[in-house]
């Protein structure tokens, strides 16, 4: 059959927390050609702690990359057309392998587990000088989040990491190096590389000199000569050694919530994205300026794309957890079949009656960092239906990015102007609209939702134009008042879900590892 005609294509692997997809754009329209998507597993073998199978996480990227090769030859295009492909992933996600068998040593730690709160304490009391230690050099305040405190916890407490360490076998990554020591040929190619974005997690790198800080990885106990190489977003870290696309270059790399504000095209100061999936993760550009948060935001690396290119920074409000309270009402409620049901139940009663949900399953994160915080439902009455739990559910997402919203606000002293938008939960109109009316603007969504890829693709190659669709606020003020009362409620709530936290995660353990 006649080969389809269709120029140089882009490709960008979107590893994610629940799923790996791969997606092949048009690198002069940016438009999608194809889609495919994995679904991981994640273990969560003690309370608190969410780990995944590194191995797994390679897998599913080669897996794609053949389905995607397929459905290309399907469509009659051939996939020579490809010219690069760029990475984007789930952040602060620790790795720990041998370089010699390129075997990893333990599973993946994910970032939302939270077994490094002892950890974490004993830090705390060793800080030298003042307690901005650590905060003044990365941006970041010390939180079971961040890479530094996972690697640690993993140094203290698996036999043979510290093995691998003492015999100069161990490499530590982000699942960015992870990929790319992997699909550029492991053992064999040994790149060992992150970009500046994921770098900036792992509470090691100094975001003013974007070099592995020496003073911190004393504070950490953690040897220098496991680290990555720190590279820039958009580069040739190297090329696929095996399957359909081997050779091809991998020339971009960044942090996921990067690659979205990249693919939201928010290069201007000021503008802000925010990505509604597991979580949200609200980036405002702050432009060549390390803005130092005073309102609980982080201070984070957005891009660098290019060797050359000069470096931008970005105030973050992560909130811990999002759309992962409806796959909660769905999996562990049973209140829904599917997630799209949500939208459905909320509707038919168009508020939740008094009633919040503070989903603060892993703790509360921006603006309050509050390890000692969980899930609340309160102002429950007898009247109080699934509906209102469902109501309440999509308004937590609401009043959660409002949080950070003001936050930003007093950060930057200049009001946002409206809030772009992407990410899977986007869908759910009620939730956009109510978005809307809580923050008083409109909220704006790319019509190509894929922002993560198209970010990734952006730096491997030179894809752009995206076109939008808004929705305003509606302008009714009784809405307006009430949502604000309702604000003044939810904070209420929050400040009820602290401290429930008493009894300590045991430090360490015998632990299970996936594969090896
Ligand atoms: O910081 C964690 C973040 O990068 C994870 O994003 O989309 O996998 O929930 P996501």
């Amino acid at each position: 059959p006649k080969k389809t005609v269709v120029g140089p294509l882009v490709g960008a692997v979107v590893q994610g927390t629940n799923s790996t997809p791969l997606l092949v754009f048009s690198s002069k329209t940016a438009d999608l050609l194809s889609h495919h998507q994995v679904e991981l597993t994640e273990a969560f073998p003690r309370e608190g702690w969410v780990e995944q199978d590194p191995k797994e996480i390679l897998q599913s990227v080669y897996e794609r990359i053949e389905r995607t090769c397929q459905k290309l030859a399907e469509l009659h295009i051939d996939v020579s057309n490809i010219k690069a492909t760029g990475v984007s992933n789930q952040r602060e996600t620790t790795v720990i392998w041998d370089k010699l068998t390129g075997e990893p040593l333990y599973n993946a730690v994910v970032w939302l587990d939270l077994r490094t709160q002892p950890t974490l304490e004993n830090l705390s009391k060793k800080i030298p000088g003042n307690n901005n230690f650590v905060k003044s050099k990365t941006g970041l305040p010390l939180s079971t989040y961040f890479s530094a405190v996972k690697l640690r916890w993993i140094l203290d407490n698996v036999r043979q990491v510290q093995k691998a360490v003492e015999e100069g076998r161990a490499l530590f990554g982000t699942i960015d190096s992870w990929l790319i020591w992997g699909l550029t040929g492991g053992v064999n190619g040994r790149v060992h590389c992150t970009d500046v974005t994921n770098a900036s997690r792992t509470m090691l790198f100094n975001i003013h000199s974007l070099e592995w800080d020496k003073e911190l990885c004393d504070f950490f106990d953690i040897p220098m000569d496991i680290l990555p190489n720190v590279w820039s977003s958009s580069d040739i870290y190297g090329r696929i050694q095996a399957g359909s696309l081997e050779g091809l270059p991998i020339s971009g790399c960044l942090g996921d919530q990067s690659a979205a504000l990249v693919g939201q095209l928010c290069f201007q100061e000021g503008q802000a994205k925010n990505t509604y999936s597991t979580s949200c993760f609200l980036l405002c550009n702050t432009g060549h300026k390390c803005v130092f948060s005073e309102h609980g935001l982080l201070t984070t690396v957005a891009y660098k794309l290019g060797r050359d290119k000069p470096v931008c920074y970005a105030l973050e409000g992560s909130v811990g957890i999002a759309g992962a309270v409806i796959c909660w009402l769905r999996d562990n409620l049973g209140i829904i079949n599917t997630s799209e049901e949500i939208e459905t139940l909320a509707k038919d009663v168009g508020t939740s009656y008094g009633c919040y949900f503070v989903p603060a399953f892993s703790g509360l994160y921006a603006p309050y960092w509050e390890t000692s915080a969980r899930g609340i439902i309160c102002g429950l009455t007898q009247f109080t239906s699934k509906n209102h739990i469902a109501f309440a559910a999509l308004e937590s997402v609401c009043f959660q990015t409002r949080e950070i919203l003001d936050a930003i606000n007093y950060d930057c002293g200049i009001p946002l102007s409206h809030l772009q938008v992407d990410g899977a939960m986007t869908n759910n109109r009620i939730l956009m609209q109510l978005q809307a009316d809580i923050l008083h603007l409109p909220v704006i969504k790319p019509s190509m939702p894929e922002t993560t890829a198209l970010g990734a693709a952006t730096a491997a190659g030179a894809a752009e134009g995206v076109g939008v669709w808004s929705l305003k606020p509606e302008d009714l003020s009784i809405k307006a008042r009430e949502s604000e009362i309702r604000y003044s409620t939810w904070k209420k709530a929050v400040r009820k879900s602290m401290g429930w936290v008493t009894t300590q995660y045991p430090e360490s353990g015998d632990p299970t590892i996936f594969s090896c």
